[in-house]
């Protein structure tokens, strides 16, 4: 299975600190924000991975990145012209999905939790169809929504809905079969002008091919489209590795227990940095 991150966008809610740089970028708590969309597409041993963005801030991850080699993966970027919606990850990702599945993350979704390694690692087995998710929030009213019957079956999706039939948010993980490419291409534009992954979800579940997974309490799911929750994932961060002493979204971490970069890689990298805190975590690593 492929992975794309999606990391474009113009961020107009975080105005004016997206005014010059990209909001992917932007720290939580002591790491940039794609660190940890890239983390758990590790985590679901997804290890070539598209990074999608726009002119002007693709090369700063290919500056923060790389081909990926010292996390133990392959790193491919493209440009998106214009924010012309989720969907068109697909269509600018045609060349490099090739004929396989593929895992798309949204570059500001954040998820950490319980058992959430053991569930990505068994939803990329998928061979047909769609899996999706459904987190319980108090106002889903800002995402894409998903409808339940009696017996856990999703009947019905919509985006951003006024009026709700669920508080169930659909979060920006998704994972796809290959047919996916051959859906982004034949939607139109939404009346807010983009290509929309609910209608991508919504043909999924007319052909009876989707299959949307609840999240259980103990898996966090953060919003960093505004301030606040860019203030409150840090806070978040922070409270969790302070506590545990675990970092979260240590990518050389996540490789070099995977096995995907040697012990001489790792004290390579290790050496090359300067005096921090993430220098030291690192050195821990290999005790
Ligand atoms: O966060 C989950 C929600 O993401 C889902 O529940 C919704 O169904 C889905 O439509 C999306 O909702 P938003 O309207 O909040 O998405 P937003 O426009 O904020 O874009 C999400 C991320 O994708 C953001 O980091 C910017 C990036 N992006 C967005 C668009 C439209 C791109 O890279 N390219 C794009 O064309």
């Amino acid at each position: 299975m492929k992975g794309i991150i999606l990391a474009g966008g113009s961020g107009t809610r975080l105005y004016p600190l997206t005014k010059a740089i990209s909001k992917q970028i932007m720290p939580i708590y002591d790491k940039p924000m794609i660190y940890y969309p890239l983390s758990v597409l590790m985590l679901a041993n997804i290890r070539e991975i598209l990074i999608i963005s726009t002119k002007r801030d693709l090369p700063i991850f290919e500056n923060l990145l790389g081909n990926g080699r010292d996390f133990g993966i392959k790193l491919e970027y493209k440009i998106q012209d214009k924010p012309n919606g989720l969907a068109e990850a697909f269509i600018v990702g045609e060349k490099f999905i090739k004929n396989d599945n593929v895992c798309l993350i949204l570059g500001d979704n954040i998820f950490y939790g319980s058992g959430f390694s053991g569930l990505l690692e068994e939803v990329t087995s998928l061979k047909k169809g769609a899996v999706i998710f459904g987190y319980p929030v108090k106002d889903p009213r800002a995402y894409g929504v998903v409808e339940f019957d009696k017996n856990g079956k999703a009947i019905s999706l919509e985006e951003k809905p006024e009026n709700l039939k669920s508080n169930y948010a659909i979060p920006g993980l998704y994972f796809y079969d290959n047919t996916v490419i051959s859906k982004a291409k034949t939607l139109k534009p939404s009346n807010r002008g983009e290509l929309e992954i609910t209608a991508i979800n919504k043909k999924y579940l007319k052909e009876s091919k989707l299959n949307v997974k609840k999240f259980g309490r103990g898996i966090a799911w953060l919003d960093t489209g505004t301030p606040e929750g860019l203030l409150e994932a840090s806070n978040f961060v922070e409270v969790i590795q302070k506590r545990q002493g675990f970092y979260i979204a240590c990518l050389e971490e996540i490789a070099y227990q995977k096995n995907w970069i040697s012990k001489e890689h790792l004290l390579h990298k290790i050496n090359e940095l300067k005096n921090c805190d993430y220098k030291v975590y690192l050195k821990n690593l290999l005790n």
